[in-house]
């Protein structure tokens, strides 16, 4: 089991970082230059573990990637061109390889079988197998296709008219790749808007999405086109730094270069409904994504109440965001959020468990929490990451406003999504 301490740090944060590239962004440049006609580039692409995870899975069916630290390039095999993979496909850690991995082979007539580590192997695939197999696909595994190890072969698709039951991007996502292969249009309700990064990606390779209201159509058959793509920095990531900052007297941090879709500027309402002072400046697009720079200082905050519709926005932030509100004068109240019990780990529970080991006023709700926040100190001692790389940095972040040391057990899985977080945590802290 790998440890590490994390002293107290006693000095406010200041400075100006790059956080890595996109995740969500990365996953999907992969996946869509891998079913293009032609070459496709990525810049500032994230070297994180699940992304590097979408690059050994697309190379094991046959596509030529190549990875030079954050520069990649893959020369695409066309929407039928993925051959069928000799050994078991290996998801590691990845919800968003698996899901929209399985959308894409529903159309491929193959077989493959995919597996993942435990946690994983917990999270339910039914969200997208049930859909996949109103197309066609022939999918199988544990819990009758719920569980990793599934299997699948892949056929012709049908279209479908599909509502999403749950308010994932990565169900839409899975849905409409399906729909690439599909002989008609498939129709996808989301009655919450849900990150819409495939649909901007897709586009920018010259597919025709259409969007009207609450649906989103595609069409099967259309041809992909490889493109130069650079991925905007994270919010997830800068999120982490934005709550540090925001956490301590007298900081004022600048993160260059942030993707800031409104589908996932979730965390810059909330920070501001809490009393944070914040600048935000979209400087440019890069694709069809906008990206700016991002200045927080910290000061007092206040509790808020975080629900609906804002929920998809910020889905992954919020257990940083609750490690906020265990310092903010008053209640926050966080509802609608049963889906974060089904992430990397139940994070209802595990942010729970965390915050109140630490000294902070919270209880769990079936689909949420209620913090009572307090400017004591947090306790230090030692610390599980749940083997979840937003706990553990949830963990980290609370070194700020600790004054005892923290052991974080399993701070390895960190490098799945910000491999150098600690680098910039060092950099920001340091005194001045
Ligand atoms: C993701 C969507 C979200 C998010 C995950 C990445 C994506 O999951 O939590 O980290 O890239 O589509 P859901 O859409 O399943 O909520």
């Amino acid at each position: 089991m790998d440890q590490m301490e994390i002293k107290p740090r006693p000095h406010s944060l200041n400075g100006t970082i790059h956080v890595p590239g996109d995740k969500s962004i990365s996953h999907r440049a992969i996946m869509l230059g891998s079913l293009a006609e032609g070459r496709t580039t990525v810049k500032r692409f994230l070297t994180g573990e699940d992304c590097l995870t979408t690059i050994k899975v697309f190379q094991s069916m046959g596509v030529p990637i190549e990875q030079n630290d954050d520069e990649v390039r893959i020369d695409g095999k066309g929407l039928h061109g993925l051959s069928e993979s000799v050994t078991p496909l290996n998801l590691g850690n990845s919800g968003t390889t698996t899901r929209l991995l399985l959308g894409i082979l529903a159309g491929t007539p193959n077989h493959y079988t995919l597996f993942g580590d435990p946690s994983l192997s917990k999270r339910p695939m039914n969200r997208v197998v049930d859909p996949l197999r109103e197309m066609g696909a022939l999918i199988d595994g544990r819990e009758h296709g719920n569980l990793l190890p599934l299997s699948i072969r892949g056929q012709g698709l049908k279209p479908i008219h599909y509502r999403l039951p749950v308010n994932s991007a990565q169900v839409k996502s899975a849905i409409l790749l399906a729909g690439l292969f599909a002989n008609g249009t498939t129709t996808v309700m989301e009655p919450v808007k849900t990150r819409d990064h495939t649909e901007r990606m897709l586009e920018a390779f010259g597919v025709k999405v259409k969007r009207e209201g609450d649906l989103i159509h595609i069409s099967g058959g259309q041809t992909l086109t490889g493109v130069d793509i650079e991925v905007p920095g994270d919010i997830s990531s800068a999120a982490f730094f934005m709550c540090a900052a925001a956490l301590k007297e007298n900081s004022e941090i600048t993160l260059k270069d942030v993707g800031l879709n409104p589908t996932r500027t979730g965390i810059v309402d909330v920070l501001n409904n809490m009393g944070v002072s914040m600048t935000i400046n979209t400087t440019r697009h890069i694709g069809d994504e906008p990206v700016g720079d991002i200045t927080v200082k910290g000061g007092p905050m206040h509790g808020t109440t975080l629900s609906g519709d804002l929920i998809p926005r910020l889905i992954d932030e919020l257990p940083i965001i609750a490690l906020v509100a265990s310092r903010a004068e008053g209640k926050t109240i966080i509802k609608d959020a049963e889906e974060l019990r089904y992430k990397e780990t139940d994070r209802i529970q595990a942010v729970v468990d965390t915050l109140k080991q630490m000294g902070a006023k919270v209880e769990a709700t079936k689909d949420g929490m209620i913090i009572e926040g307090s400017t004591n100190p947090l306790n230090g001692g030692t610390y599980s990451s749940y083997h979840d790389h937003r706990i553990g940095m949830m963990v980290a972040v609370a070194s700020v406003v600790c004054e005892e040391k923290i052991i974080l057990d399993n701070p390895s899985c960190i490098s799945i999504s910000y491999p150098n977080f600690f680098d910039h945590l060092d950099a920001l802290s340091k005194p001045n």
